[in-house]
């Protein structure tokens, strides 16, 4: 087997998602060991969606305690920065309980008529330059009044949320942060998310809205947060740091991505468009293609924590192992054509969520809400969309981030 491509290397993933080496590694390494610069140990490398089913399932012997990215941080760090995503049963099952009534898809549906007036709000503005930055424009508009809504975050630090996002979730991309992961001395910073001081700026503003919510609670998510009890306890001040951070992050990201990648789609492959204008039957269909393609978050790490076996690999306790679901969406032994963009596909069960484990998206449903109301907003609105200037990607293994989406927008 040879080994051609580094799939830590970043300045490649900014050129491009290595969709031709997955492939290859799927037929002749479904699991490959794979080395890593110091301080990283090194990680066994999953590709293929049957194996990244069985991993997600089995928490037992595949943990999520030593947390989900590349980094391999210290007990005190660990526990510093711990958030839901980061634990195990059954400490995960308790703080899940917290918040998975306010993420049923019942739950979720009642912020419908909201979400439908704001994306129809943000077009108005976004469309009427015919060619604008799609990234600016919209798909960073939606998600995070959305997240605002739901969270009770008040109106004038969207800005702020938006920005610190950004640098923690792009923490590897040096035109996005000062401070950059793999690159800068981040010691100083290693118990705080993302080993970023812009992670200690998000805690810091999530303390002051939570002063302020305890002075006066509302109906909205944080209230509930602050209300919990595990074991009789209400959470402390590091759990509602953690809480508060990982929900401004994943909640806000990687929706935009879904948004802005789902609409790079379009512009390659118009003729879907011209299909999902024709027949708006099809947005559910087409809601999870958008997903199954783009796949905003590329992987999650797990950590062995027992020898055990994986794809014919023999793991040892300790070792990480990276669950590639952005390779799993395009295995042909789950999907037919995995390389065809097809909005009408069925069935389309992606990994872009997750899949078989309890840390499913928490906000899937919320997530697909935002996508199935933009893309039924712009086959409204838009009659063709067409690329004004190359799309720059985010530098980043972990996020199929767009920084520039340029289009032009054909009024329909
Ligand atoms: C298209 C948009 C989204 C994508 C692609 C996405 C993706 C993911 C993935 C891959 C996971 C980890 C699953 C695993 O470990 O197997 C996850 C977990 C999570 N997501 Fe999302 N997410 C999205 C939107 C959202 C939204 C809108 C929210 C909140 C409002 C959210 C909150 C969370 C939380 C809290 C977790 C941790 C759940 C747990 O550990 O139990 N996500 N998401």
């Amino acid at each position: 087997m040879t080994t051609a491509v580094d799939l830590t290397d970043l300045d490649m993933w900014a050129r491009g998602v290595p969709y031709g080496e997955f492939a290859r590694l799927r037929q002749e390494a479904p699991v490959a060991w794979r080395p890593e610069a110091p301080p990283n140990s090194g990680f066994w490398s999953v590709h293929c969606y049957s194996d990244i089913i069985t991993a997600s399932r089995d928490v037992a012997t595949f943990s999520s305690g030593r947390g989900i990215s590349f980094e391999e941080p210290t007990d005190e760090d660990m526990a510093a920065r711990r958030t839901i995503i980061d634990t195990d049963p059954p400490e995960h099952t308790k703080l899940r309980k917290i918040v998975s009534g306010s993420f049923t898809q019942r739950a979720v549906a009642v912020y419908q008529h909201f979400v439908e007036g704001l994306t129809e709000e943000v077009l108005d503005t976004g469309l009427a330059a015919g060619e604008f930055d799609f990234v600016d424009a919209v798909a960073k508009e939606v998600p995070i009044r959305v997240l605002a809504r739901i969270m009770g975050l008040p109106g004038g630090d969207l800005d702020t949320f938006i920005d610190l996002g950004d640098r923690l979730i792009a923490n590897t991309d040096p035109e996005i942060t000062d401070v950059v992961w793999g690159r800068d001395d981040t010691d100083a910073y290693r118990r705080y998310p993302f080993r970023s001081p812009y992670g200690k700026q998000l805690w810091d503003l999530g303390r002051e809205i939570v002063a302020e919510r305890l002075r006066s609670p509302g109906d909205d998510l944080l209230s509930t947060l602050l209300r919990a009890e595990v074991d009789g306890d209400r959470l402390t001040e590091t759990d509602l740091d953690n809480f508060f951070s990982i929900l401004v992050i994943a909640g806000n990201e990687t929706t935009r991505i879904a948004i802005a990648q789902g609409v790079l789609a379009f512009c390659e492959h118009p003729e879907q468009w011209d299909r999902l204008r024709a027949d708006p039957g099809l947005l559910d269909t087409a809601t999870e293609e958008v997903l199954r393609w783009t796949c905003p978050t590329h992987f999650m790490r797990r950590t062995a924590t027992t020898d055990t076996e994986l794809g014919g690999a023999h793991i040892r306790a300790g070792d990480k192992v990276v669950l590639w679901y952005v390779s799993g969406n395009r295995d042909s032994g789950e999907f037919d054509d995995p390389e065809t963009f097809d909005i009408a596909r069925s069935p389309n069960r992606h990994l872009s969520f997750g899949r078989g484990g309890p840390h499913l998206c928490l906000g899937a449903h919320v997530a697909r809400l935002e996508v199935r109301i933009v893309l039924a907003a712009l086959a409204r609105r838009v009659a063709g969309f067409e690329l004004a200037g190359p799309p720059r990607r985010i530098r980043s293994n972990f996020t199929n981030g767009l920084r520039e989406l340029p289009v032009r927008a054909r009024p329909a």
